[in-house]
């Protein structure tokens, strides 16, 4: 039997350090355009987590002032999920360079809790895989003798 095709997707959203303080107003935006929340969590990073996370940066000249900032304060990691949610999460952030987002999509996430190019506001997972490696990353999968236990926020 034939049903629609509406498929789930999971994707990586962070909230940076400079947009904590607005948290509430971007769970709002989040909400609002349809992405559940399934799993989410407060973490202050290490430099060595944070250069693992962006190690596809690693040499490029905005590297190191990205560690600085990231491990900064805390980030909010989330697990977001709906349909499309790689792309649509991605759209609803709007460009990287804020000042930018505010010219090309002043609704996007960074356009609004943004102030530049570095201070974004907001991260989202550029694809599936990266989704798959960035979820495991925050919420590692806590096996005990092969049974899954609760999430927890100690794990990290
Ligand atoms: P990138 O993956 O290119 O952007 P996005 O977050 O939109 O996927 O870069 C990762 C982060 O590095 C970006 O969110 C902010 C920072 N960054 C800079 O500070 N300067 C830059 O020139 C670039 C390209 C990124
Ligand atoms: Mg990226």
């Amino acid at each position: 039997r034939e049903h629609i095709s509406y498929r789930r997707q999971r994707t990586f959203a962070m909230v940076k350090p400079d947009a904590v303080h607005r948290l509430g107003e971007i769970i709002d935006v989040i909400q609002s355009r349809g992405f559940e929340i399934s799993r989410m969590k407060m973490v202050q990073l290490t430099r060595t987590q944070a250069a693992i996370f962006y190690r596809e940066h690693e040499g490029r000249p905005f590297f190191e002032p990205l560690l600085d900032y990231v491990t900064s304060g805390t980030v909010i990691a989330m697990e977001l999920i709906t349909s499309d949610a790689v792309k649509r999460w991605r759209e609803t952030l709007g460009p990287t360079d804020a000042e930018l987002a505010r010219q090309e999509a002043p609704d996007s996430v960074r356009a609004k809790f943004g102030q530049n190019k570095q201070l974004n506001a907001a991260h989202g997972s550029d694809s599936d895989i990266s989704a798959t490696r960035e979820i495991e990353f925050f919420f590692p999968s806590s096996k005990v003798n092969g049974i899954t236990g609760p999430e927890t926020t100690a794990s990290f």
